[in-house]
């Protein structure tokens, strides 16, 4: 198979990547199904050990975003004990309604083949870069949000997750209304890297 790509475009769409919030998407504009099922497919193509394939996704939109809104925040005042808070509460309603799309993530655990957990949520990371990216490409926003009820084990059921599963985290999309920096906060890669090109 001969094949040649633009890697030129392609760095640009991962350096362009930025989380952009429900706040800057245009509200009540809806992303078509087709672009949606196309960066479910592209997740569907992450790297994974032993071909397990360990993401799992419910995406809410229309009617399901209020009905998300409301499930997630009767969840987190049901089960957040001590640490509630009214506004977090209030935010967790709101925030749904802003987006086109909400995409809870999750980590199925293959019952036949049990890999080192790490690895089942590695890929399942590595399905959310995939989605990421095809965002950008079509110009659109996103993000991964852990907050709210991510890690309430009591959340796990609604999302057809069972114990040894985990869910971790919703990622929000829209169409972008406000501008937003495109410019990249990390440090040089250069101090993140060790290169060994000699034998000792
Ligand atoms: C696993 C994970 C969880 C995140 N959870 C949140 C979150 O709960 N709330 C939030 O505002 N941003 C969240 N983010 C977004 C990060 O804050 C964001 O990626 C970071 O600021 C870098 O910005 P960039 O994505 O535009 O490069 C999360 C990102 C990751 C990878």
């Amino acid at each position: 198979m001969e094949v040649s790509y633009n890697a030129a475009q392609f760095n640009s769409i991962v350096k362009n990547r930025r989380s952009i919030y429900p706040y800057q998407y245009e509200k009540g504009k809806v992303i078509p199904d087709d672009i949606i099922w196309q960066i479910l497919e592209n997740a569907n193509h992450a790297p994974n050990h032993k071909q397990t394939e360990p993401w799992r996704f419910t995406v809410f939109t229309g009617d399901g975003l209020k009905y998300f809104g409301e499930l997630q925040a009767h969840i987190y005042k049901k089960y957040s004990g001590n640490s509630f808070n009214a506004g977090r509460y209030q935010k967790l309603l709101d925030y749904p309604l802003m987006a086109s799309h909400v995409i809870a993530i999750g980590m199925k655990r293959n019952e036949a083949n049990k890999l080192p957990e790490i690895e089942e949520i590695e890929a399942t990371a590595c399905a959310v870069q995939n989605m990421f990216l095809t965002v950008t490409a079509y110009g659109l926003g996103a993000y991964l949000s852990s907050a709210g009820i991510t890690y309430f084990e009591e959340a796990k059921p609604f999302f057809d997750l069972g114990a040894d599963d985990k869910l971790l985290g919703f990622f929000y999309i829209g169409y972008v209304a406000k501008p937003f920096d495109q410019s990249s906060k990390r440090g040089p890669i250069q101090k993140k890297v060790k290169w060994v090109d000699k034998n000792g």
